[in-house]
């Protein structure tokens, strides 16, 4: 009963929710963003200590969301989103950053030097992960991506598998809604 109890508290401060409406904002954020909810503050740290150098440039974050990862990256770092609630308070929170309202699928094709990528585009129901998949594929055969670090829900689903040369699970983090697996890849 305790561990019903911590799992549903736990779920509420994820979703940053003051009412206690957990499953409606489940399902509206699921449409919305793809995911559960936003990644816990243990994700993001987990993400974070995935990255061979977080402290390197550049450094590209794709789907920021409401910063969890955001707000360890260096300030040098540039962080894409395209949701409008999203960017406003990733625009208010971090004034110093360069946060763009553009696509990832665009951003990741362009790249224009070798960048570390921090991906939370989700890779399960996402009808746009395909093309994301094949814009890394490119820009990493341009030798445009020197790492990338991006977490999954399944061990199974290796969302980036054949582009890189070494792809390893780096950890999970069970401290999230639900648990999650963060991938590196590397050339
Ligand atoms: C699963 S959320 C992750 C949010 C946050 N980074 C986290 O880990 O909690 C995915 C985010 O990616 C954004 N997103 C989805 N497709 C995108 C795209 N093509 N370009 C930029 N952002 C995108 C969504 O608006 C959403 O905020």
């Amino acid at each position: 009963m305790n561990a019903i109890a911590g799992l549903y508290t736990a779920t509420r401060a994820q979703l940053q929710l003051k009412s206690a409406n957990v499953i409606s904002s489940i399902a509206s954020r699921t449409r919305a963003i793809g995911a559960i909810c936003e990644s816990s503050r243990y994700l993001a740290a987990r993400m974070h200590g995935a990255m061979t150098d977080p402290n390197a440039a550049p450094i590209v974050e794709l789907g920021a969301g409401f910063g969890s990862v955001t707000q360890l990256l260096p300030e040098s770092a540039v962080s894409l989103e395209l949701e409008e609630e999203r960017l406003n308070y990733l625009r208010e929170t971090y004034p110093n950053r360069r946060v763009l309202d553009e696509c990832a699928i665009q951003f990741v094709s362009n790249l224009q030097e070798p960048t570390i990528v921090v991906s939370c585009i989700p890779s399960v129901n996402n009808p746009e992960f395909a093309r994301l998949r094949a814009a890394v594929a490119q820009s990493r055969q341009r030798g445009m991506i020197t790492e990338l670090v991006t977490y999954t829900y399944f061990p199974t689903n290796n969302p980036f598998s054949g582009i890189f040369s070494v792809e390893q699970l780096a950890g999970l983090e069970v401290r999230n809604v639900p648990p999650a697996f963060v991938w590196r890849y590397k050339c």
